[in-house]
């Protein structure tokens, strides 16, 4: 998720970019740059680190021109490095752009390139487009820009200018957000709301599929085969915080609406398109190394760690491979018995978790292997581990994470699948099913969104002032309950706890009371029969039971007092969804006790001391 900035008029472009970026630093911010064209020339400046940085650089020597762009880094293809911030450009340097989606052919579209002669500075699938587009130009910026976006695959909101071609842009749009605002005499683009908001307030969404082109006098749209599509502005009203959050009232909610997004971004080009084999390229291990391994070893914090109770299922079953979760804290003091044998993976959204960074560092003083899974390009868990896998969640802003876990999950899926193919454990059928329905999560939370989010909000207004609650599960969806049960009390400041099921009558329940709330997970066909006597217990107790289950279950309603039924899918990726209304509860519940939702007190996003 990057921050693309676009203006064409008769003022200096830069600073207008400039600020445009600042506003949308919230989408990325590992490197920056902008190129600006005087109407001849195209001067490119940028730099690794935030804004401010290539602000500094280039304050005394601004580059002139009216017509221009910039971009703002969130880094998924290449490390944050000068040479892989954006904007990129050809061989020539006459034709520059930005981007932000991933390309997933872009290696074999680089081949060709390459073998007709590009030289390509920077590793970014970006700067591939750039030269393709280079390949393609004949006489019209427009022609060739839709030309290539026919030969790649993947993700993308871009423009583009050219030397040849100045006071023009050209942009184009496929699943990454893209806006065009419309001035007196000046056109602007960019990725979000915030960013347009000083300027105008008449824009107009870039849909899938469309070309724009743009000077200062006029917005031209059309499809990607060049038949024009006509648009009529809209009037936005929003302020600048609420179109920094989307118009949702809190990055949070914001974050959890992205996940469809995040899910299908971090799916991008890791399945095959006919869904029969999963590639996790990151995971460079050798058959010797294949044939030595004996266990896994998982080890993270807080939310991270609840994604891996769930990834421990998927490494047995997929793989065949004894799996352990560790938290960061506890493992590095643990005095570890591993080695060679013992393959770790290390799972941070921010990358910067100090327990996750020694545990990685015990376990390679072990001689372990480390495959780390983070959300944050070029961070120090990807830097200190041995393969890396990225979850293409965007930042995460607020502290309670969500489509960071369910990105990690999703990760973890995929790392099973392949490690139990690499070792025969598994069939194509098999990871065919898995896979295909992985395809299927981000509609399958859309509709968990429509179907079920008003109930949750009404049912979490209506319960604000309780208490406690339990959350109850087996198996997998003894995992979601502990993330449950986290969310509930990182953002609310309700004390939650979870529960394998089977434990209760050894202890905890004699917590619950005439109208405890316990949230039991009945989504797992095997131990359902298990969960209705456990639902009993606590029901026998006073207990007011919310289920969270598969759609068409409808008999448990009778066991239950209320009962979120979620779509259906296959057992092990029920936790996808399961934990989608637990994220929309937590939400709720603290917006109705009045907290600070996206800051709760005493907890930081990044822990990164002891
Ligand atoms: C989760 O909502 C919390 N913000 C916290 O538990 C977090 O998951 C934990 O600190 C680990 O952070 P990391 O994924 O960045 O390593």
């Amino acid at each position: 998720m990057c921050g693309i900035v676009g203006y064409v008029g008769d003022k200096e472009a830069a600073p207008i970019i400039l600020d445009g970026l600042k506003r949308l630093e919230y989408r990325g911010y590992d490197s920056a740059g902008i190129a600006i064209c005087d109407g001849s020339h195209i001067t490119l400046r940028k730099s690794m680190g935030r804004l401010v940085k290539l602000e500094e650089a280039i304050r005394h020597e601004m580059p002139k021109g009216s017509c221009g762009m910039g971009h703002t880094r969130w880094a998924t293809h290449g490390k944050p490095s000068d040479l892989n911030a954006h904007p990129h450009s050809d061989c020539t340097g006459e034709i520059v752009m930005v981007h932000n989606g991933i390309f997933e052919n872009y290696s074999e579209v680089r081949d060709m390139l390459v073998a007709e002669g590009h030289v390509m500075s920077s590793e970014t699938d970006t700067e591939v487009l750039a030269h393709l587009i280079e390949s393609n130009y004949a006489d019209d910026l427009a022609t060739a820009v839709r030309e290539s976006l026919k030969q790649v695959r993947g993700s993308y909101a871009i423009v583009v200018m050219s030397e040849r071609e100045p006071g023009k842009l050209v942009a184009a749009r496929k699943d990454s957000p893209l806006i065009a605002g419309f001035g007196e005499g000046e056109n602007f683009l960019a990725s979000d709301i915030p960013a347009l908001l000083p300027h105008t307030r008449q824009m107009c969404v870039v849909n899938d599929g469309e070309v724009v082109e743009l000077d200062k006098k006029q917005i031209r749209f059309t499809k990607l085969d060049g038949t024009p599509v006509e648009k009529k502005p809209m009037t936005v009203n929003w302020n600048i915080e609420a179109a920094e959050k989307g118009g949702y009232r809190h990055f949070m909610l914001k974050e959890i609406h992205e996940q469809p997004r995040a899910i299908r971004e971090t799916l991008s080009g890791r399945i095959a398109p006919d869904g029969r084999y999963v590639n996790v390229q990151e995971l460079a291990i050798s058959d010797d190394y294949n044939r030595q391994l004996r266990r896994v070893q998982l080890i993270a914090c807080g939310t991270a760690s609840y994604a891996c109770q769930v990834g421990r299922y998927y490494i047995e079953k997929f793989a065949g491979l004894p799996a352990s979760v560790e938290v960061g804290s506890e493992f590095r003091y643990s005095g570890p018995i591993m080695g060679p044998e013992t393959l770790v993976v290390a799972v941070s959204q921010s990358g910067e978790t100090a327990d996750t960074l020694a545990a990685i560092r015990e376990a390679k003083s072990h001689g372990c292997k480390v495959v780390a899974i983070t959300n944050v390009v070029g961070s120090s868990v990807s830097r200190e581990a041995d393969m890396v896998m990225y979850t293409y969640a965007g930042p995460e802003i607020a502290v309670a994470s969500t489509k960071a876990y369910l990105t990690q999950i999703e990760a973890l899926c995929l790392l099973g699948l392949d490690l139990g193919q690499r070792r025969g454990y598994i069939d194509r059928d098999r990871v065919m099913s898995v896979a295909g329905e992985l395809k299927e999560m981000s509609a399958k939370i859309e509709t968990i969104f429509r179907k079920n989010e008003s109930w949750i909000e009404g049912f979490a207004n209506e319960n604000h002032e309780m208490p406690q609650a339990f959350f109850i599960g087996r198996g997998l969806d003894f995992a979601t309950s502990l993330e449950g049960a986290l969310k509930l009390k990182e953002i609310s400041y309700v004390h939650a706890e979870a529960y394998a099921a089977g434990e209760l009558k050894h202890g905890t329940l004699a917590l619950v009371t005439e109208g405890t709330l316990v949230v039991a997970l009945v989504t797992q066909p095997s131990l359902r029969e298990k969960m209705l006597s456990n639902i009993q217990e606590v029901k026998a107790r006073g207990a007011f039971v919310l289920a969270i289950a598969p759609e068409g279950d409808a008999e448990l309603s009778k066991h239950v007092d209320e009962a979120v039924y979620v779509p259906r899918t296959v057992p092990e990726l029920m936790p996808i969804l399961a934990v989608v209304p637990l994220q929309l509860f937590a939400y709720y519940m603290a917006v109705a006790r009045g907290n600070d939702v996206d800051k709760p007190r005493n907890l930081a996003k990044s822990v990164t001391v002891e």
